[in-house]
This record gives C-alpha cells, sequence and structure tokens, in this order.
C-alpha cells in the first residue's frame, strides 16, 4: 500500500477517519483477514485447520515465532511457561485491597501493569532477552492471575500452579478446584476452552491489539502495553460483547422470550439497543470463528447435558436477523462473541469473566504484535493528527469579568 500520511504530510492535508475505518496504522505479517469472503489466517494458516488439529500453546507459538514449532521447540516453550506461573507471595496481596465485587477485568489489568514493578529486569523492550522473558512470565502467570479474580469474587481460597498440567489445564482447576478436593477436569472442556483460546487468539487490528501498539510505540514495557489492551477489551464494543451477549439473551428470556419485539426495538435504533454479538468492523460475511463457535456450543451444552432456554432464544434471534432486511442491508452477521457466553456459561463461569476468558486467548496476538512492532526498523511513535474546531483565537476574560 501506498503512505498516503507521509505524502499527505507534505502538501499540508490532514486525513480525517474517525475510527480508522480506511487507515492502516502498520504493515503485518501476523493474521489475514478477508472481511468479504469470511477468511481469517494465522501466519497463513487458515482458523479451521488451527482450531481442528492444533492446540492453543502451539498457535501462541506460531503467532509470536512466526513458524510452527518442532516438537522440541514446543516442548521447551510449554516448559518455560510452566515453570513460571506462580505469582509472587507479595503480588498475591494485591488481591485483597480489590472489593469483592469488583469486575475481573480491571483487576486484571491492574495486576498485569504491577508486573512491571515486581520484574524490573524485564523492562527494557529494546533488549530481545529481556522481552522474551516478559513474554513467558505474561503468557504462565495471566492464567493464574485470572483465576485469582475469580477466587476473590466468590471468597474462596487461592490454589497454587500445579505444573504437572497444560495450561488450559492448570487454569480450570486454579478456578473451579478447592484446597480439599481434588479437581478432575472434564478433557472435553479442556478442548472446547482450549479451541475457543485458539479462536480469539489474534485479529490484526482491533481495538485492544491497536492500543497495545500504539502505548508500545513510546517504548513502554510489554506489560504496560498488555494492560492497556486488556483496557480496551473492556469495553462492551469490544471483548465485553461476549458478556453483554449474554445479559440481552437473559432480558429477552425476562421479557417471555419475545424475539420479534426486541428486533423491532434494534431497527427501530429505540434507546440504542444494538443486537449484541453482532456485526464486525472487517467481517460483512459470517464471522468463520462465529460458525465454529456455534458447532462447538452445541457440542459441550449437549455433553454436559445443559439444557439452555438462551441457546433456543440465540439460535431464534440470529435465523430472524438473518432473514431481515435491516440485517441483510447492513450486512450484519454474528460475530464470534454471539455464542461464546453460553458455552462459558455451561462451563460454570459467571458472567463477569466472561471478558477475561477473551484476554486469556487474545493474549499471544497481542504479544506477537508488540514483538512486531518493537522490532519493526521503520517504527514511530504512534501520533495521530486532528482536525480543529475549537474556537479562533480570543483575549483571556478576567474572572470577576465573566
Ligand atoms: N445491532 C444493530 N445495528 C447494528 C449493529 C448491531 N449489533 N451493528 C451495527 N449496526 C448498524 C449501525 O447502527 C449502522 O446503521 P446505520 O447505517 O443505519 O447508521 C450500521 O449497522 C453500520 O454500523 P457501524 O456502527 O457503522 O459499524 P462499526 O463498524 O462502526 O461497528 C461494531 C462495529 C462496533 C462491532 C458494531 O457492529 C456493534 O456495536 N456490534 C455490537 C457489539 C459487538 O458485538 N461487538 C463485538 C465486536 S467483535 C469483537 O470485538 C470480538
Amino acid at each position: 500500500g501506498i503512505d498516503l500520511g507521509k505524502l499527505l504530510a507534505k502538501t499540508g492535508l490532514v486525513t480525517l477517519d474517525s475510527g480508522f475505518v480506511n487507515t492502516a496504522a502498520c504493515s503485518s505479517s501476523i493474521t489475514y483477514i478477508d472481511g468479504d469472503a469470511g477468511i481469517l489466517r494465522y501466519r497463513g494458516y487458515p482458523i479451521e485447520q488451527l482450531a481442528q488439529r492444533s492446540n492453543f500453546i502451539e498457535v501462541s507459538y506460531l503467532l509470536i515465532y512466526g513458524e510452527l514449532p518442532t516438537q522440541a521447540q514446543l516442548d521447551e516453550f510449554s516448559d518455560k511457561i510452566q515453570r513460571h506461573t506462580l505469582l509472587h507471595e507479595d503480588l498475591k496481596r494485591f488481591f485483597d485491597g480489590f472489593p469483592r465485587d469488583a469486575h475481573p477485568m480491571p483487576v486484571l489489568s491492574s495486576a498485569v501493569s504491577a508486573l512491571s514493578t515486581f520484574y524490573q529486569d524485564s523492562l527494557n523492550p529494546l533488549d530481545p532477552h529481556q522481552v522474551e522473558m516478559s513474554t513467558i512470565r505474561l503468557m504462565a502467570k495471566l492464567p493464574t492471575i485470572a483465576a485469582y479474580a475469580y477466587k476473590k469474587s466468590v471468597g474462596q481460597p487461592f490454589l497454587y500452579p500445579d505444573n504437572s498440567h497444560g495450561l488450559v489445564e492448570n487454569f480450570l482447576r486454579m478456578t473451579f478446584g478447592l484446597p480439599a478436593e481434588p479437581y478432575e477436569v472434564d478433557p472435553a472442556l479442556i478442548r472446547a476452552l482450549d479451541l475457543l483460546f485458539i479462536l480469539h487468539a489474534d485479529h490484526e487490528q482491533n481495538c485492544s491489539t491497536a492500543t497495545v501498539r500504539m502505548v508500545g510505540s513510546s517504548e513502554a514495557n510489554l506489560f504496560a502495553s498488555v494492560s492497556a489492551g486488556i483496557n480496551a477489551l473492556f469495553g462492551p464494543l469490544h471483548g465485553g460483547a461476549n458478556q453483554a451477549v449474554l445479559e440481552m439473551l437473559d432480558g429477552i428470556r425476562a421479557d417471555g422470550g419475545n424475539v420479534e419485539s426486541f428486533v423491532d426495538k434494534v431497527k427501530n435504533k429505540a434507546d440504542g439497543v444494538k443486537l449484541m454479538g453482532f456485526g464486525h468492523r472487517v467481517y460483512k460475511n459470517y464471522d468463520p470463528r462465529a460458525a465454529i463457535v456455534k458447532k462447538t456450543a452445541d457440542e459441550v451444552l449437549g455433553r454436559l447435558g445443559v439444557d439452555d432456554p438462551l441457546l433456543d432464544i440465540a439460535l431464534k434471534l440470529e435465523e430472524r436477523a438473518l432473514s431481515d432486511d435491516y440485517f441483510v442491508e447492513r450486512r450484519l452477521y454474528p460475530n464470534v462473541d454471539f455464542y461464546t457466553g453460553l458455552i462459558y456459561k455451561a462451563m460454570g463461569f459467571p458472567t463477569r469473566m466472561f471478558t477475561v476468558l477473551f484476554a486469556l486467548g487474545r493474549l499471544p496476538g497481542w504479544i506477537a504484535q508488540w514483538r512486531e512492532m518493537i522490532e519493526d526498523p521503520t517504527r514511530k511513535i504512534g501520533r495521530p493528527r486532528q482536525v480543529y474546531t475549537g474556537a479562533t483565537n480570543r483575549d483571556f476574560i478576567p474572572l470577576d469579568e465573566r
């Protein structure tokens, strides 16, 4: 592509593109999306193949280092992660200070930000060895932090990570296990959560990833940049949508399951009501991740013997929306968040943990994108321009004359 910014800068003209609808902020070789065709590939590999044949750790390696690992590389990467899952005892005490009803997302971002205070040996973003250490620490510790955010909210004791388990199993054990009771995690659930993490692992320049790159462009370290990304993900128009979908489905159920009147409200744009989990800035076709999640939702709910009326409402909503001119004309299809909440709920996660699960999945993407940014010799600090619309020059009026 042409670097229009550089060309225009010479003319004194500024491009106004609110929401970056058509402005690329970087070149990247990590993730490819064709929104019209509904295609998603990580490092060239189709998401459908990775979902079916790979696992989250392997996909994380692929995103971060650019190639699928050999067995030895994969073993080394997993070993390193497993050896760094513990949190410093002082960091654990941070959790005591948060209110018990705190939302786990700001707890997560605060704890990640605090990693900068505990690992001052890994703060130089220009030292590849330190970047590697921060990468491993983040991959290892985020699941522990997420599990503790949950334990804090339910008033249960924290469990130490048990490194005889893989990342996803360890996370489920630290979340739902209790000290005195052995906790057997159903392998089908491990596989389902692993799959959801793969589907969330990267999505090129979305709001949180663009934030991670922007913060990192000032040469802020990886912990600071990822903490900012977690805060960006918290918003209901981004990662917070999975929580918002379930709240929407619950609301429709409370209203007697009336899908018709809800869709009418959306179409009339009454009170800014949106069909949460629908629409996407880039996909103008079925989100390929949503197709996989929909199938998984069916399998997981079936396996757990959960008969959730919200699934019926979701299916009806989708069918109704996809046959309605409002949604067809605007090319609004289900996105990845539409069905994930139903799976998380069936697994036993409270609604407030849903976006935390998204963050766990997205972490390798944030890391890969930050590393690509920092390694780019042509990189510049992110600094958008503006079109000024305020007052022209005016004289100051003293307080007693106003
Ligand atoms: N429900 C109803 N109408 C919608 C929806 C929706 N979910 N999404 C977009 N529209 C409408 C808009 O009102 C607009 O209509 P108009 O042309 O009559 O004004 C038109 O479709 C175009 O929408 P924009 O808001 O311009 O699309 P944009 O690309 O800015 O927004 C977004 C994308 C934020 C994802 C939007 O579709 C949305 O709010 N969806 C619901 C929230 C959600 O599910 N977010 C998760 C996104 S995926 C992710 O982060 C993993």
